[in-house]
C-alpha cells in the first residue's frame, strides 16, 4: 500500500450565531481551490444514523427531559457513529475533515453551560474517539449579545436559551482555549467583525495548519 498522508481533522467551535457554518463553507472552498481534498460535516449528526440521534436529543432537550449526563451519553453515541462511518475512513484516505462542532461543544455546553462533569467528558472523548481527535480547534470567539442577535434558533433548543446560558458557554470556551482543553491545539478567531475579516483570520490559521500559504480566489465578502 502506498503511504498516504493522513488528512487533517479541524473542528469549528463557538456558540450559536458565532459564524461556524458561514466560515466552514468558505474554508472548504479555499482549501479545495488550493488543491486540498476536504469534506465538511456537522455535529450532532453528519450521517443518517447520527442525525437520528440528533433528532432524539433535540426532542428530549426541548421537552427538558434530559440532564447534562444523559445529553453527554447521546452526543458521544452520535459522535462514535460519525467517527466510524465518516471521519476515520476519510482521514485514512488522506481527505481532511472540517467539522461544524465536535466534543469541545460538549465541554462548553454540557460542562460549562449545564454543570456536567468536565473530567468525565474528557474520559468519554478518550473512550469514544480513541486516537481520532481533532488536529486543531478554531474557536469563533464572540460577545454573547452579538451571537444572540445573529442567531437563528430554528429547531435547535440550545440556541433558544437566554443570554445567561450563552454567556456561560462563551466563558467556558474562552477558558478551554486558554488552557488547550483536552490537550488539543486551539486557535482563537475574533468572530465579532464582518464575514470577510473573520474569513481572513481563518485563512491565516489554516495556512499555518496546512503549512501552505493559501491563496484566496473568487469573490470576497
Ligand atoms: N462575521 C459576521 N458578521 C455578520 N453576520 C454574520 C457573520 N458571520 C455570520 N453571520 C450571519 O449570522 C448568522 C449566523 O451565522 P452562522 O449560521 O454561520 O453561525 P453558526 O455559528 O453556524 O450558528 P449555529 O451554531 O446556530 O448553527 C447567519 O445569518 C450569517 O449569515
Ligand atoms: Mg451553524
Amino acid at each position: 500500500m502506498t503511504n498516504i498522508e493522513r488528512g487533517k481533522y479541524i473542528d469549528f467551535e463557538g456558540p450559536g450565531g458565532a459564524g461556524k457554518s458561514t466560515q466552514i463553507f468558505k474554508a472548504s472552498e479555499i482549501l479545495t481551490e488550493n488543491g486540498f481534498d476536504v469534506i465538511t460535516t456537522r455535529e450532532p449528526g453528519g450521517t443518517d444514523s447520527a442525525e437520528s440521534i440528533r433528532r432524539l436529543l433535540f426532542e428530549l432537550k426541548s421537552g427538558e427531559l434530559i440532564d447534562a449526563g444523559g445529553q453527554m451519553a447521546l452526543f458521544f453515541a452520535a459522535r462514535r457513529l460519525l467517527r466510524d462511518e465518516l471521519i476515520a475512513p476519510n482521514l485514512d484516505k488522506g481527505v481532511s475533515v472540517l467539522t461544524d462542532r465536535s466534543y469541545p461543544s460538549t465541554g462548553a455546553y454540557q460542562g460549562g453551560g449545564e454543570g456536567g462533569d468536565d473530567s468525565l467528558i474528557l474520559q468519554m472523548a478518550d473512550v469514544t474517539m480513541g486516537e481520532c481527535k481533532p488536529d486543531a480547534v478554531l474557536l469563533f470567539d464572540i460577545e454573547p449579545e452579538v451571537a444572540m442577535a445573529r442567531n437563528n434558533p430554528e429547531d435547535d433548543p440550545y440556541d433558544k436559551k437566554g443570554i445567561d446560558y450563552f454567556a456561560r458557554v462563551i466563558t467556558a470556551y474562552r477558558d478551554m482555549a486558554e488552557n488547550n482543553w483536552g490537550g488539543l491545539k486551539w486557535y482563537k478567531i475574533d468572530g465579532n467583525p464582518g464575514i470577510g475579516e473573520v474569513s481572513e483570520q481563518v485563512t491565516e490559521v489554516l495556512s499555518e495548519i496546512f503549512q501552505k500559504d493559501l491563496k484566496v480566489y473568487g469573490e470576497q465578502y
